[in-house]
């Protein structure tokens, strides 16, 4: 371990430049005055550009990876140790936040910045990767960047479609990339210590609790569904309510039926956010519609019950409306621990920066939910105003951000791996 005598000076990092750099990303965006990046998408070439400059700035070797990650690497003592990876995602959801996944890109940077301009190496390397596709926006398939640098991506997801109708294995040929060579980004066990990744807390227990950063202990567990429902399309004028199919009708009852399930027992979340209706005329009744179920849980049983009684329930309204349910599952990632000597190590570095240590679960996903795959993970959170999240009102304080890259950098250089049993 590091003694204080050999701190590196938190005087090499910049809070101003951190809250630059997330001003800097958010101008790369589809909608005009908002934030939406998707993945390969020309926005996220403009913003890997960024990305991959400031860790070269940094004394990083940089190079986008065989799925569009960009992947920074700052060599230990010696070249080739096996490294202590950092990062989070730089894709994000639609009308996004700026801070959401990008923060914990930027900060590690900033870390591996301070430690390069004080000539630092480190008994292990560190690799910091801005990860592609977090939020599955695109094709519908979270965790792509991830699951590629863990070596878990599935194929099946190369069939996975655009809402332009346009294959992810299309598109990222599109982009430069090679879908046959997605597995040249997986990392092995024993080249990763550990995952750790700085993300803004996307909820309001910080803020209410009066603490800038937290501690993560785990990462809920989420499934998610693509629903279809074949009614049958008719005149809105000519057919009688009662000889309708009308799949937006039966769509309606699913989602409160959803709502309902989801709301009848703490912790339980669930969430329909899309839902299309077709053909989509004022004078025609809907023939099909589709709609999502993203449900999360901190107890994979109470997950998996709920997810059931979900689906039976959306089956039965369909039966008794004479509609066809189609279900396909998207998305099913089990509660996701941070390791408990992670947890002790991040909380010291707190400590260190003379703060209490708050530890609470995370709601939200995280890249770590496919990175366990691979290595131990660890999450260290920071306050987010009023709890807003997935949304252009996400917002965190400069104070904030100086607090927790310096946390961050504490955790860096104190990092050790436990002793093998
Ligand atoms: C990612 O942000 C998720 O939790 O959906
Ligand atoms: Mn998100
Ligand atoms: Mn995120």
């Amino acid at each position: 371990m590091n003694t204080v005598s050999s701190k590196i000076p938190a005087s090499l990092l910049s809070a101003r430049r951190v809250m630059d750099r997330a001003d800097a990303l958010a101008r790369h965006s589809e909608l005009p005055g908002g934030l939406t990046r998707v993945y390969l998408s020309a926005e996220q070439r403009a913003a890997n550009g960024l990305v991959l400059g400031w860790m070269l700035e940094a004394g990083m070797d940089a190079k986008l990876d065989a799925i569009g990650n960009c992947a920074g690497r700052y060599e230990g003592a010696k070249p080739g140790l096996p490294c202590l990876m950092l990062g989070s995602h730089l894709d994000t959801v639609r009308d996004a936040g700026r801070y959401d996944g990008m923060l914990g890109v930027i900060t590690a940077i900033d870390c591996v910045h301070a430690l390069n301009a004080s000539g630092k190496r480190l008994p292990f390397a560190i690799e910091v990767i801005g990860f592609a596709d977090e939020e599955g926006v695109r094709f519908g398939t979270t965790f792509l960047g991830s699951r590629a640098v863990a070596g878990t991506f599935k194929q099946e997801a190369l069939d996975a479609v655009d809402e332009d109708g346009m294959k992810l294995a299309e598109a990222m040929r599109g982009f430069g990339l090679d879908p046959a060579r997605i597995g040249e980004a997986a990392h092995s066990r024993e080249t990763v210590l550990a995952y750790a990744e700085l993300h803004i807390e996307q909820g309001p227990v910080l803020e209410a609790e009066g603490h800038a950063v937290g501690v993560v202990t785990a990462i809920n567990g989420a499934t998610r569904y693509a629903f279809e429902i074949e009614g049958f399309a008719g005149h809105a004028g000519t057919v009688p309510m009662g000889l309708r199919k009308d799949a937006l009708a039966a769509a309606s009852e699913c989602v409160l039926a959803i709502e309902a399930r989801a709301s009848s027992e703490p912790e339980l979340v669930a969430t329909v956010g899309k839902l299309e209706t077709l053909p989509g005329a004022m004078n025609v009744i809907p023939g099909r519609v589709r709609f999502s179920l993203d449900l999360r849980a901190p107890r994979d049983a109470q997950r998996e019950t709920a997810v059931a009684e979900v689906l039976a329930k959306l089956q039965a309204v369909c039966t008794r409306r004479g509609v066809t349910l189609h279900a396909k599952k998207m998305h099913d990632e089990p509660v996701a621990r941070c390791a408990d000597w992670i947890q002790a190590q991040i909380g010291a570095a707190i400590q260190e920066e003379g703060r209490p240590v708050r530890r609470l679960p995370s709601g939200a996903g995280h890249d770590g939910m496919a990175m366990q795959a691979i290595a131990d993970i660890g999450m260290l959170f920071v306050r987010c105003k009023s709890g807003v999240s997935h949304n252009p009102a996400e917002a965190i304080a400069e104070e904030d951000a100086e607090t927790a890259t310096r946390v961050l950098l504490r955790f860096i250089e104190n990092f050790t791996t436990p002793a093998r049993p």
